[in-house]
């Protein structure tokens, strides 16, 4: 688990630079290597080339959805196929409305800035933004009482691409001023199998067939989960064969991580069976369910719960979360009594 906190907590921002370098070669550069959210391509794409016609930038972007669906690469395929330049930032990394002020005002017209995890901006520095993306003009406050005065300075034509696994935490004047909103989706269990073979040719890694299946069956539809099995299944593969994936070498890997056949990891399984073991089944609220398993309240939210509902694991009800027969088939648990709700 302690893994997928720091990946929460750390998102797309890697340290370790052979990590990072091994990222960056096996991130699609543009639509045409993109596999899967067609739609949003498709929108994208569109709103690109009405730019590019008419010689405007581009609409403000809001990308939503769970955290490893691509919202970072989406961003840099934008700026890609815009021909921009990225700046690549995050709210919490922007603490004060000066620091905002000067990554603005460093821009150029056509730039594109990336604002990841933008629902924990601060609330001024938030409020910078509302006359930045609508007027493209900043607004800052020069000395302090009587004397203070307010000063409008214009700002290059710039683009915000921003980034939320929550939308509803976004302030809603914030949210009204993106021209151009998306969720990214989970991908189908094809087009995982597809980003597996094409990230194991970057990587220069042979998988055979059955191998990708298995990996893209309990990669939890998630690409930057595909690519994270992966590498450690080549490292298994290297250490403990001749660094060839295949089935028989995969599944080894996989039980080592404790991963099951639906891409359930402990801390998934802990949630599911806390529910069941101490609560019949549901529903429980989610902050008891912090406290039973001893994770945040953000990390069951954002982190668990989104893949564990997609599949059909889970449900939230108004009075709580409940798990649904499935959960119990999956876990070789039998219902003490039957449900009333
Ligand atoms: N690697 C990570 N996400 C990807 C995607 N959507 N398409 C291709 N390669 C990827």
């Amino acid at each position: 688990m302690i893994d997928r906190i720091l990946d929460a907590a750390t998102d797309d921002v890697i340290d370790d630079p052979v990590e990072l370098e091994i990222e960056n070669t096996i991130r699609p550069k543009d639509f045409a290597n993109y596999i899967g959210q067609d739609r949003l391509k498709m929108n994208l794409q569109l709103a690109i080339a009405a730019a590019k016609k008419r010689g405007e930038p581009l609409d403000h972007i809001l990308l939503y959805g769970p955290p490893g669906l691509g919202k970072t690469t989406m961003a840099s395929v934008i700026a890609h196929e815009m021909g921009a330049q990225i700046r690549i930032t995050s709210g919490p990394a922007i603490e004060r409305a000066g620091d905002l002020a000067s990554l603005l005002t460093n821009l150029q017209d056509g730039d594109i800035i990336f604002i990841d995890e933008i629902h924990r901006l601060q609330r001024t520095v938030a409020e910078v933004l509302y006359s930045a993306m609508e007027d493209f003009k900043l607004d800052i406050m020069i000395g302090k009482g009587p004397s203070a005065r307010s000063l409008r300075l214009d700002l290059p034509k710039f683009t915000l691409v921003g980034a939320t696994t929550r939308t509803g935490a976004l302030p809603a004047p914030l949210r009204d001023r993106f021209g151009i909103i998306h969720r990214l989706e989970f991908y189908t269990p094809e087009q995982i199998g597809q980003i597996i073979h094409r990230s194991a040719d970057i990587l220069d890694v042979k998988i055979h067939p059955e191998a990708a299946h298995e990996l893209a069956k309990r990669s939890r539809l998630t690409p930057r989960i595909a690519n994270r099995l992966l590498k450690r299944v080549r490292d298994f593969a290297d250490v403990n064969g001749d660094g060839i994936i295949d089935a028989v070498i995969s599944k080894q890997a996989l039980i080592l991580l404790d991963i099951d056949d639906l891409g359930l990891d402990p801390a998934d399984r802990l949630l599911l069976g806390a529910i069941i073991d101490s609560y019949d089944g549901g529903p429980v609220g989610v902050e008891t369910l912090a406290a039973l398993t001893a994770e945040e309240r953000t990390t069951i939210e954002d982190f668990i719960e989104p893949y564990l509902m997609q599949i059909g694991l889970l449900e939230r009800t108004p009075r709580g979360r409940k798990v649904t027969p499935k959960a119990y088939g999956h876990l070789g648990k039998t219902r003490l009594q039957q449900a009333t709700d």
